[in-house]
């Protein structure tokens, strides 16, 4: 007879591995550093922006690249894309990546963080 208990160890060590393969950031708590540090500047519904561009549709999209938003030419100018990980070495220091760019936000310091928010404007389609 199969014991309950190893069953149960099982699926978890197989959920940890899963975990481990892909690496995905958690975009519920990307939600809510999203509404503590970027709602301020930024929302996430189409065409709608504030001090700064709309973060709807963010991830895969060409920086700089909002028609109805007026960029710095630094912005304009870097030739990036949104992938997730530009995105994570964005916020963790923009004005590292993006030399210029006008967005006064000293960088989220907490890698796990990063992901999640990442993980959280990935949803925005
Ligand atoms: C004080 C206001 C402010 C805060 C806070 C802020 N941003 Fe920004 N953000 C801006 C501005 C302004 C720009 C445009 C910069 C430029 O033109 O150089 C920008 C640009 C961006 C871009 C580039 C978008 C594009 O269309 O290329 C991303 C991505 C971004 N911000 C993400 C975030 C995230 C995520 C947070 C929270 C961790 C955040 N920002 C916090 C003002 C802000």
């Amino acid at each position: 007879m199969i014991k309950p208990n190893l069953v149960l160890a099982a699926l978890m060590i197989g959920g940890l591995a899963t975990q481990g393969a892909h690496a995905h950031g958690d975009p519920v708590h990307g939600n809510s550093v999203f509404t503590q540090q970027c709602s301020v500047c930024h929302s996430a519904l189409p065409n709608k922006n504030k001090m700064g561009p709309s973060l709807f549709g963010v991830i895969g999209r060409k920086a700089g690249s909002i028609d109805n938003f007026s960029y710095s030419d630094a912005i304009k100018n870097s030739s990036l894309k949104w992938t997730e990980d530009v995105f994570e070495a964005y916020i963790a220091a923009p004005n590292k990546l993006i030399p210029g760019v006008k967005m006064y936000y000293d960088g989220l310091a907490d890698a796990q963080s990063r992901e999640d928010l990442a993980a959280y404007l990935a949803t925005l389609h």
